[in-house]
């Protein structure tokens, strides 16, 4: 009985599977197993041989049982874990670099001026990129006849059949917006309305979708002289330069009186631009004093308040801040460009952390 037992315990113990796991307990316990064909001969026993030997096999055949138990658990947690080292998996591993996006230096920029305009108190106002003839235009003073409407080489809308009316645009300017906020919020207000515009024009420095950024601020006392200190004060965190100089151009928009468009110092040094300094001068925006007629338009009294507003290029002052040549490439969906000029996407844009660092 001894020598079964070491047999079975030791197969048992060295069993490589679960089917050679199997094959011992046929063997052994099974129907015909050895220890079942013992416990048969119990029968031609004498009782005093019966009661010993009984009680042993019975033993030795929970023994085997337990051992088989075992070592199949045994060999189901080595398999558990044999799998677990095969499907280990590193969820911390950073995102593989190619998969990687980027902000465009469009959006990139719009973050940049509205995080420096929020700062002085200027919301974000919005407008539809379709917009009406009267918003589009005739609100901002410039009636049908206005020259200024061949200037901006308008997209117009399908008109149905025998409908009269104007047009709706797509806007040629972020200027409607004034008039919708001012008629949405009243005055006092300052807001800054950044977006798609469109104009039918394309080479090097115009594309029939670019983007710009209107400002307002209407209050009782607001004067040119808060538009330039607003505007120098955007020019220097902006561009992230201490030494700004602005210098305000006598201009003509029908939306502002009087108007200015305004160009900052800059020199080219071996065809790099250096903002801040030097002999030459940049132009980057139109401003002015709102209008009556335009605030009148927005619902707002012009003998009670006044106000400036101004109009910026985002794309054109992103290719001055970044370094970038030409306009179309911004709208091009090319991947190597994007990788380029692209910003990743976790440096937020603030005024404590660095705008672009
Ligand atoms: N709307 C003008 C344009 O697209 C830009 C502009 C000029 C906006 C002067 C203004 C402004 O608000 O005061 O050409």
């Amino acid at each position: 009985m001894d020598d079964l037992r070491q047999k079975y315990i030791d197969a048992i113990a060295n069993a490589a599977d679960e089917g050679a796991l199997e094959q011992l307990r046929l063997q052994a316990v099974g129907k015909k197993g050895e220890i079942s064909l013992k416990m048969r001969e119990l029968g031609k026993m004498t009782p005093e041989e019966r009661q010993v030997a009984g009680p042993a096999l019975n033993a030795l055949k929970d023994e085997i049982n337990s051992a088989l138990a075992g070592k199949k658990a045994a060999l189901a947690d080595a398999a558990l874990e044999e799998r677990l080292r095969g499907e280990w998996l590193d969820v911390t591993l950073p995102v593989r670099p190619r998969r990687q996006g980027t902000i465009h230096p469009v959006s990139q920029v719009t973050e940049e001026v509205t995080a420096i305009f929020a700062d002085m108190g200027f919301a974000v106002a919005e407008g539809p990129q379709i917009e009406s003839d009267w918003y589009n235009f005739d609100a901002l003073n410039i009636p049908p006849e206005h020259p200024a409407r061949q200037e901006h080489d308008t997209f117009f809308m399908h008109r149905a059949e025998g409908d009269n009316r104007p047009p709706h645009v797509l806007r040629t300017h972020t200027s409607p917006v004034q008039i919708r906020a001012m008629q949405a919020q009243g005055a006092p207000i300052r807001v800054i309305a950044p977006g798609r515009v469109y104009r039918c024009d394309y080479d090097q420095t115009h594309t029939p979708m670019f983007h710009q950024v209107e400002g307002l601020a209407i209050d009782k006392d607001i004067s040119m002289a808060n538009l330039k200190w607003v505007l120098e004060e955007f020019c220097r965190a902006f561009f992230e330069i201490d030494e700004v100089e602005l210098r305000f151009r006598a201009s003509h928009f029908p939306f502002t009186e009087p108007s200015a468009e305004v160009d900052i110092r800059c020199s080219w040094d071996n065809g790099t631009l250096k903002l801040g300094e030097g002999d030459d001068w940049l132009e980057i925006l139109g401003s002015g004093m709102v209008h009556p007629k335009v605030l009148a338009a927005g619902g707002i009294d012009p003998n009670e308040y006044q106000g400036f507003a101004f109009g910026v290029g985002i794309d054109r002052i992103a290719m001055l801040k970044y370094g970038i040549p030409d306009l179309r490439a911004f709208f091009d969906s090319d991947l190597r460009w994007l990788r380029h000029y692209g910003f990743a996407a976790l440096d937020v844009p603030t005024l404590h952390a660095g705008l672009s660092r």
